[in-house]
């Protein structure tokens, strides 16, 4: 991890221009309630360039000349050690992170503001703002302070966003690995939730089934809340309550992912709550199977990113109008998009250290970003069905068919990585038929 910071860092000083600044701001500890705080995770722009987990941690890179790191974190402190764990310490920041110097987090602003006298462009990668009110004053300190005739700096200032995140879009084999990892841990767990699944359990014993199930294959946390929704509760896209008792009849909607080392998993699976598909439920869950497969199809280097989204509508508004859930000719359909009605959603996005991943979708013209080897991206097509949907068959109401597969895409078209998540029919009521 320290040589691939390192080799991150020099990668991006490289693309600055000379008498640069880059502000790293590391994530603070959120406070749950009073002295308790909430389970800390790092800033995945600090964490990706400096491999440093701790709060309260910032870290500047100069380019000049000689380029330099400097990593500003907590001090060691037995006392506050002993209640929440070692810290690294000026000392370890330097030995274990491969900082040139260290200082404490005390000493920050005292030591950016000499900096800033020789710097004509400062880049800042401050996702929740830590610093803007302070920005403005360190950019003109040296024109506010330097006598009247000596040259004066017009520093700028540019987010670090848009260099970082062209990199982070395009994954590097080791970091795909550790995606693998996540969705390999996430597979076992959808199927023990589908070998659990019944009439009578509640949503929130498959949540903690599926929590127990990635830990015992390696990852420390969930990606993001698990979505665990029975019948109509699907139709609520990020639905998170996951309290309600699951009903003999209705279909189940999970979409958990399992985080490792910080790469994440995002995979969605809906089947019957008793193992048993209806003719309804049938035909709306190979309408998105089959939307989902086509988008897959088109999939490798050059592919268009909305043609996955359009490969998935052109299916789905065909399908169901085929049902008799939507009326007028497909080209009708297509223009007033009133497959909308059903589809609610976009069909995916980028995959990695966020769940929905940092990277631009388009190009600098505006344009449609294609795909190139080593990205990662999830697929995700749903309809949804609420109860109060009148106007439909009453065997279609209250439900929501989602199923999100992770795929990379590979040198001559993709890998689903998700694919030995039960997806098919067949592959499913087998499973769940214990
Ligand atoms: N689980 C969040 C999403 O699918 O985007
Ligand atoms: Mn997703
Ligand atoms: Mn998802």
């Amino acid at each position: 991890m320290l040589n691939t910071c390192r080799q991150r860092r020099t990668e991006l000083l490289e693309q600055l221009p000379n008498n640069s600044l880059v502000i790293l701001a590391g994530y603070q500890q959120k406070v749950r309630s009073k002295n308790i705080k909430y389970h800390f995770r790092q800033d995945n722009d600090f964490l990706y360039l400096t491999g440093f987990k701790e709060p309260d941690a910032i870290a500047i890179l100069v380019k000049h000349e000689v380029s330099e790191y400097l990593l500003f974190c907590r001090p060691k402190d037995p006392a506050q050690e002993v209640s929440f764990g070692t810290r690294a310490g000026v000392e370890g920041a330097v030995e274990h992170y491969g900082a040139d110097k260290a200082y404490s987090i005390a000493q920050f602003e005292q030591t950016l503001l000499p900096l800033l006298q020789s710097i004509t462009t400062l880049y800042i990668s401050d996702e929740l703002g830590r610093f803007s009110s302070s920005l403005v004053r360190w950019t003109n300190n040296q024109r506010l302070t330097a006598p009247f005739d000596t040259p004066k700096n017009f520093i700028s200032i540019t987010p670090l966003a848009k260099m970082l995140h062209a990199k982070r879009v395009v994954k590097s084999q080791a970091e795909i690995i550790k995606i693998r990892n996540a969705v390999a841990a996430s597979t076992s767990g959808h199927k023990a939730v589908m070998q659990a699944c019944h009439p009578g359990i509640n949503e929130r014993e498959l949540s903690s089934l599926f929590d127990f199930t990635i830990a015992k294959y390696g990852c420390n946390d969930v990606a993001y809340p698990n979505i665990v929704a029975g019948g109509n509760n699907a139709c609520c896209l990020h639905y998170e309550e996951n309290c309600n008792e699951l009903q003999d009849g209705q279909m189940l909607l999970i979409d958990a992912g399992g985080e490792y080392e910080h790469y994440a998993s995002d995979i969605t699976r809906s089947y019957p709550v008793n193992g048993k598909f209806t003719p309804e439920q049938k035909a709306i869950y190979q309408l998105v199977l089959n939307a989902l497969d086509q988008a897959i199809a088109i999939v490798q280097p050059g592919s268009i990113w909305i043609s996955l989204y359009d490969t998935c509508m052109q299916v789905m508004a065909k399908g169901l109008k085929e049902l008799g859930l939507l009326s007028g000719s497909i080209e009708h359909i297509m223009t007033t998009e009133s497959y909308k009605r059903f589809t609610v959603h976009k069909t995916g996005h980028w995959l990695g250290m966020d769940v929905h991943d940092v990277g631009p979708y388009h190009d600098d013209k505006g344009n449609w970003r294609t795909l190139e080897a080593g990205m990662v991206f999830t697929i995700e097509p749903g309809i949804y069905i609420p109860e109060d949907a009148l106007d439909v068959p009453e065997g279609y109401r209250g439900m929501g068919i989602r199923i999100e597969d992770d795929i990379m895409v590979t040198d001559n078209g993709s890998e689903n990585l998700s694919a030995n998540v039960p997806r098919t029919i067949d592959d499913i009521e087998r499973i769940m038929c214990k």
